[in-house]
């Protein structure tokens, strides 16, 4: 989104300076807007990154700002809600409300379904994605992907993880309903 009005800015940056140089009666024209795109997009460092990311904590937020931290825009690949079962995984929120809670993060500018293990050297080739961010618990998993961009393990945030949350919310219900304290 941001790109697109990016463009609209410059073609009508580049209008205006036709305009400027037809009554300066100047001979070099500015270059037309696709050349600069073109130049643009080969500056862009583009990164992608995998994960179901439910229940939405410091740790994830962490690791999103350090993967755009790495370049210039992040693509989010989130596990869709059926792809999450084939890993074992049951989320609290359903993969449209993860999708638009991510998007709305700054610093987050594409998700895309993660539907399948093998679709990571596809989406690399058709973001154009320079490099591939995890989290170290998967330190070594993606290394075959090393021959179509570069590939980096980040160190996990300690203590924290959906895993957590879930748990530790689960012993405060059983908890509350052991001693009756609130209904
Ligand atoms: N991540 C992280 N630090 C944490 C938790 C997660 O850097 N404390 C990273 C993971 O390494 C991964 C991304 O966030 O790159 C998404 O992880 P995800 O599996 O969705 O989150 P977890 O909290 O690990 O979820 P779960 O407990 O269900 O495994």
């Amino acid at each position: 989104q941001s790109s697109h009005s990016a463009a609209e800015a410059e073609g009508i940056h580049f209008a205006a300076a036709v305009q400027q140089n037809q009554s300066d009666n100047q001979e070099a024209l500015p270059e037309p807007p696709e050349a600069m795109d073109h130049e643009r997009s080969i500056m862009i460092k583009r990164i992608i990154t995998y994960g179901t990311f439910d229940l939405l904590h410091h740790g994830h937020i962490n690791l999103l700002r350090r993967c755009r931290a790495l370049g210039d825009h992040l693509t989010v690949a989130l596990s869709t809600d059926e792809f999450n079962k084939l890993k074992g995984k049951s989320c609290f929120h359903p993969y449209d409300d993860r999708a638009s809670v991510l998007e709305a993060i700054r610093y987050v500018d594409r998700v895309i379904p993660e539907n399948t293990w093998e679709q990571k050297i596809n989406d690399i080739k058709s973001f154009d994605i320079d490099i591939f961010v995890i989290g170290d618990d998967w330190k070594g998993k993606f290394d075959f992907l090393i021959e179509h961009c570069q590939v980096i393990y980040l160190p996990r945030t300690p203590n924290i993880s959906t895993t957590y949350i879930k748990n530790k919310l689960s012993l405060q219900t059983t908890t509350t309903h052991e001693y009756g304290e609130t209904d």
